[in-house]
Formats: structure tokens, C-alpha cells, sequence
């Protein structure tokens, strides 16, 4: 984990100051969760004030899309539509949607309907009804720096039941928030985002998690929600990635649709929510970034 860096060697991390007098005694500290045997992040996983910057530039416009879809999402309108926003807004400010061309991905946003758990592809043919519940999954990248998050909205008459769903999935994705922070670990996230979950009958999606994002879409570590506290990676200052739990009414298990080979399904037809925010761990604390 620390390199060969002399003392007074300028620090790893760009700050131009000596390494002695910036992160020595943080990679200490980190070396010495390492040998008790912790998974501990990498130097690359770690975010400078400088890129720091650039991403919450890309994240402002993250969100701006995201507000104007919840201004502009309605009964009768299709999924294309969606995408249509997306793409607009997002070129407007100089910016690409993230997943336009990502691995093949077709379209500039994923929109994940009822029993869609997510990678839904923007359709013509696709009308929002009256009673749907939709996830609309945004990425952004700007100047190179990438932000991501996606929202759960609630077309006309959603019934209590699936309004609980979603409901109960953005409070968790709040009470994993409150766990992160310096020193602690992703584990910690996980469970308080598990635990709520669970309380409420629900399940959560084993397979597909979170990530690191911020100088890539995809970056490590991978974020799961079934982890314990006190276990995963250990958090430290700088470090950035999303909750992004996928929770299905009824079963966890999921296909992958055959005739496009993303969009995800629940096996058992039941429905799924998501929200995902990207988060920053802070030297007290966190920030979110996007949301
Ligand atoms: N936005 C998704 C995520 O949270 C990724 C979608 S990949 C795509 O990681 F290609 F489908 F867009
Ligand atoms: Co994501």
C-alpha cells in the first residue's frame, strides 16, 4: 500500500506540499487497517479538491436534468420522451449523457418501469400510465468528470402499496447516508440500508450495487447492500460512490431481457424501486453530490 515516497518527497495526492506534511500519517493510519486484515482503498480511489470541482460541476448538471424531467414527466408521454429531455438538457451545458453508446447502451438514460428493476432502454412505444412507478437513471459527463443518480416518480393514481415501495427505498438509501463517514466502513452503509429494507418486508437485488464514480462511470469499490457493519472497504477522506439499492416487493431474484440483453426484470413480475445518490466522503462526514 505506501510507496517507496521519501519524507520530503512532494506528496502523492498533488497537493504540492511534502509528503511528510500531507498524507504520511494518513497512509499510515490506512496500512495499519490493512493489516488487521480490511479491505482498504487505493490511492487512485481517492479524489483530489481540484477533481473534486470538476465532478460537482458535472453533478450540478446531473441534477438539473433530473429536476426537469420531475417537471416535465407525465401520463401519456412516452419513454423516448424522457430520453428527449435528457439529451437536451445535458448538451445544452456542453455535457454527454453517460450511458449514450456505454457498452453498446442505445439510448441517453435508462427509464425502468414497474416491475423493471433497471437498464430500462427509452422506447417510443413505451406510454406512461396512470398507476406507474418509474426509475429515471441519469448520468453525466462533463469535461471529462462524471456524476450519477437517478429518481422515483409516481404517475397519477400509484397505489399505497407501491407508493410504500418507494417510499421505503429513498428512506433507506437516508438512513445508509447517515453511516457514512471517515473511518468507517462501506458495511456500515450497507446494513443500515439492508436492515430498513428488510424491516419492510422487501428484498434487495444481490446481484447489481453501487459504485466509485466520479473520474470514471465505473470505478471501484463495488457497492453491495448485504455487507455488515464493520466489514467492506474502509472509508476514507475523498473516496466517492453511489447508493443505489434496487428493492423488489417481493423476490430478489432478476433475468436480464433476451431481446436487448440489459433491461432487468423481477423473476416473480413483483415491482422494483431505486433512487441513487453519489456520495462524498468528507473529513467529517459526507456530501452529496447528486442526487
Ligand atoms: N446509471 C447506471 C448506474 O447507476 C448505469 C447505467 S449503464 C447504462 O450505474 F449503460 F445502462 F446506461
Ligand atoms: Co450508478
Amino acid at each position: 500500500m505506501i510507496k517507496k515516497i521519501g519524507r520530503n518527497d512532494p506528496c502523492w495526492c498533488g497537493s504540492g506540499r511534502k509528503y511528510k506534511q500531507c498524507h504520511e500519517e494518513f497512509d499510515h493510519k490506512i496500512e495499519n487497517y490493512r493489516k488487521q486484515g480490511h479491505l482498504v482503498p487505493e490511492h487512485r480511489l481517492i479524489k483530489s479538491p481540484e477533481q473534486i470541482e470538476k465532478i460537482r460541476e458535472s453533478a450540478k448538471v446531473n441534477v438539473e436534468v433530473l429536476d426537469t424531467v420531475a417537471e416535465k414527466i407525465a401520463i401519456g408521454m412516452s419513454t423516448e420522451d424522457i430520453d428527449r429531455i435528457v439529451y437536451e438538457v445535458t448538451t445544452k451545458h456542453g455535457a454527454i449523457p453517460a450511458p449514450l453508446n456505454y457498452e453498446g447502451f442505445p439510448k441517453s438514460v435508462c427509464t425502468s418501469v414497474n416491475d423493471a428493476v433497471c437498464h430500462g432502454i427509452p422506447s417510443p412505444d413505451e406510454i406512461l400510465q396512470d398507476g406507474d412507478i418509474i426509475n429515471v437513471d441519469c448520468s453525466t459527463i462533463l469535461n471529462g468528470y462524471f456524476s450519477d443518480s437517478s429518481r422515483m416518480f409516481l404517475l397519477g393514481n400509484v397505489s399505497e402499496e407501491n407508493r410504500k415501495l418507494v417510499e421505503v427505498v429513498r428512506e433507506s438509501v437516508y438512513k445508509g447516508l447517515e453511516e457514512v463517514k471517515p473511518w468507517g466502513f462501506l458495511g456500515d452503509m450497507g446494513q443500515a440500508v439492508h436492515d430498513h429494507i428488510r424491516a419492510n418486508g422487501y428484498s434487495v437485488v444481490r446481484e447489481i450495487g453501487g459504485h466509485g464514480v466520479g473520474l470514471e462511470f465505473h470505478e471501484d469499490p463495488w457497492v453491495g447492500y448485504t455487507t455488515k457493519r464493520g466489514t467492506d472497504m474502509l472509508l476514507v477522506p475523498g473516496m466517492m460512490f453511489t447508493i443505489e439499492p434496487m428493492v423488489n416487493m417481493g423476490k430478489p431474484e432478476i433475468f436480464v431481457d433476451e431481446e436487448n440483453d440489459w433491461t432487468v426484470y423481477t423473476e416473480d413480475g413483483s415491482m422494483s424501486a431505486q433512487w441513487e445518490i453519489q456520495v462524498l466522503v468528507t473529513e467529517d462526514g459526507h456530501e452529496v453530490i447528486s442526487w
